[in-house]
């Protein structure tokens, strides 16, 4: 595959290049350019953190987990391009020397390229920038007090890649440019890899090892990045990223929103797809129960051919989708509702981690009788899973201590969890009695989060 891609400003043309090396490898490897990092090379540590500019702007991503065509028209920024070309230093690298955040260093590259595109965009939730920087030995404080300090700095002249990405660039080889390109191709070809933003595909091939021989890449499809009203409601492409639903969500369902604030790091948000998590059809997928509790359709498409359905019908068991081979998601719309969504995570780590247990629920109470509910959970069954004998417990019944003990008890009917290095069987259930209870004291304006809690 043949790619053209801005590196530090200056301009890298490459020829046959193997589609799924990573960016990571080919900057240390074939460049010389060793200040990014690999730690974890699986999208947790960012160490490997770089900059990528594009039409839509400039924003962070793992290199580990990033493979070369993606950054075909785009502009790359490695640690190495965040000083000037006198080596004058950024602010947030001086910032650092003089605020001590700096120790073993092993992490600090990753940290500035954060640090330096936060400054870029003006963004100060150092909190929310920096969660997918993991530092072992300086502690945070200092980190984050010397993002504070450079914050009102002007932006250095060198980092502006905005101005020199191209408008258009060629068509590419397993680069479609849109969902009907993708579609003729995928039908003729229904034994390759769809690649969304490969925050789980990066892995199958940096820690399982495994070829792939024929893929194709989404990320140029920009008709299914878009974020659309419809009359049946808001229709979200499957090429959107987490930063994207999160942005929507902000607006329009906030607890779902404050769970995706917790879906992975700002790296992985940045890169991973909404089509991407549902079809991969993890039982411990954030999106799922959110989009089963707020009655969401997925749309598919086959060359011409489209279909939709209700999205909880597309996970049959586990590891089994209703999707046929050359079958893509196309989209999912969420009908346009009042909000009554909650979304709760529980991970072992509040920032940047897997869920052990996710529930959804979505209950509409009118004169205290719950009228009607959609209750979904994640890391409960084989797939994403409606808890339908919870809802019966409910629908009908007055929305008080009662209540909510039938549908607690009723969890044990609609669920038989595993247990796995995530949790036990026995502790998701009880944790996922506890998000039953935790609803009710939610609307009864009961302080619930840890974070909210104060001596
Ligand atoms: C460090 C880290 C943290 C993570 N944290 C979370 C988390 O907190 N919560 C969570 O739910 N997930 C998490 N994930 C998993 C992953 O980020 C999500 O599942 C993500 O949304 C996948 O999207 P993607 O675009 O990167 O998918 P890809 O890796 O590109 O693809 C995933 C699968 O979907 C297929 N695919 C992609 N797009 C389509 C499409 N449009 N139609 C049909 N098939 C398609 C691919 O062929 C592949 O089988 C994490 C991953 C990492 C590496
Ligand atoms: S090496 Fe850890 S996120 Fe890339
Ligand atoms: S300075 Fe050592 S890991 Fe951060």
């Amino acid at each position: 595959m043949d790619i053209t891609f801005l590196l530090n400003g200056e301009s890298v043309e490459l020829r046959n290049v193997p589609p799924t090396v990573t960016l990571l490898d080919w900057l240390r490897d074939e460049r010389g350019l060793t200040g990014t990092k690999e730690g974890c090379n699986e999208g947790d540590c960012g160490a490997c953190s770089v900059i990528v500019t594009d039409q839509g702007g400039a924003r962070t991503l793992n290199a580990c987990i990033l493979f070369m065509p993606q950054l075909h028209g785009k502009a790359v920024r490695t640690v190495e391009g965040v000083s000037g070309p006198d080596g004058t230093l950024h602010p947030v690298q001086q910032a650092m020397i003089d605020h001590h955040g700096s120790q073993c260093g092993f992490c600090t590259p990753g940290f500035i390229t954060s640090m330096a595109c936060a400054h870029l965009n003006g963004d100060h939730g150092y909190d929310d920038a920096l969660a997918g920087n993991l530092c072992r030995c300086t502690g945070y404080a200092p980190i984050i007090r010397a993002a504070h300090s450079a914050a009102n700095q002007p932006v250095p002249d060198w980092m502006d890649d905005a101005a020199s990405v191209p408008a258009t660039v060629d068509a590419v080889q397993c680069l479609p440019r849109s969902s009907d390109e993708l579609a003729a191709w995928y039908s003729a070809n229904p034994d390759a890899t769809l690649i969304g933003g490969a925050t789980d595909v990066g892995l199958w091939v940096t820690k399982h090892l495994r070829d792939l021989e024929k893929v194709a890449f989404l990320h140029r499809c920009t008709d299914l990045q878009t974020i659309t009203d419809t009359p049946d409601g808001t229709r979200i492409g499957a090429g959107c990223t987490m930063t994207q639903v999160h942005e929507w969500a902000t607006a329009r369902h906030p607890s779902y929103a404050e769970m995706i604030r917790r879906y992975g790091s700002r790296q992985v948000r940045n890169a991973a797809t909404i089509g991407g998590n549902i079809a991969n059809g993890s039982p411990i997928g954030d999106n799922p129960p959110a989009l089963i509790a707020l009655g969401a359709t997925l749309h598919l498409r086959h060359g011409d051919t489209r279909r939709e359905m209700p999205i909880e019908d597309f996970f049959v068991e586990y590891g089994k989708q209703d999707r046929a081979p050359g079958e893509f998601v196309e989209a999912v719309t969420i009908p346009d509702q009042p909000d009554r969504l909650k979304v709760y995570k529980l991970s072992k780590r509040f920032d940047q981690d897997i869920s052990a247990v996710c529930g959804a629920f979505n209950l509409s109470v009118e004169n205290g009788i719950v009228t009607a509910a959609r209750i979904a959970f994640g890391g409960m069954a084989g797939t994403p899973k409606r808890a339908k004998t919870a809802e019966a417990a409910l629908i009908g019944n007055p929305w008080n201590a009662e209540s909510v003990a039938a549908a607690q008890a009723a969890i044990e009917t609609d669920y038989t969890p595993l247990s796995d290095m995530r949790a036990s069987a026995r502790y998701r259930l009880g944790a996922a009695r506890a998000m039953v209870l935790r609803a009710w004291h939610e609307d009864s304006g009961a302080p619930l989060s840890v974070l909210e809690v104060t001596p």
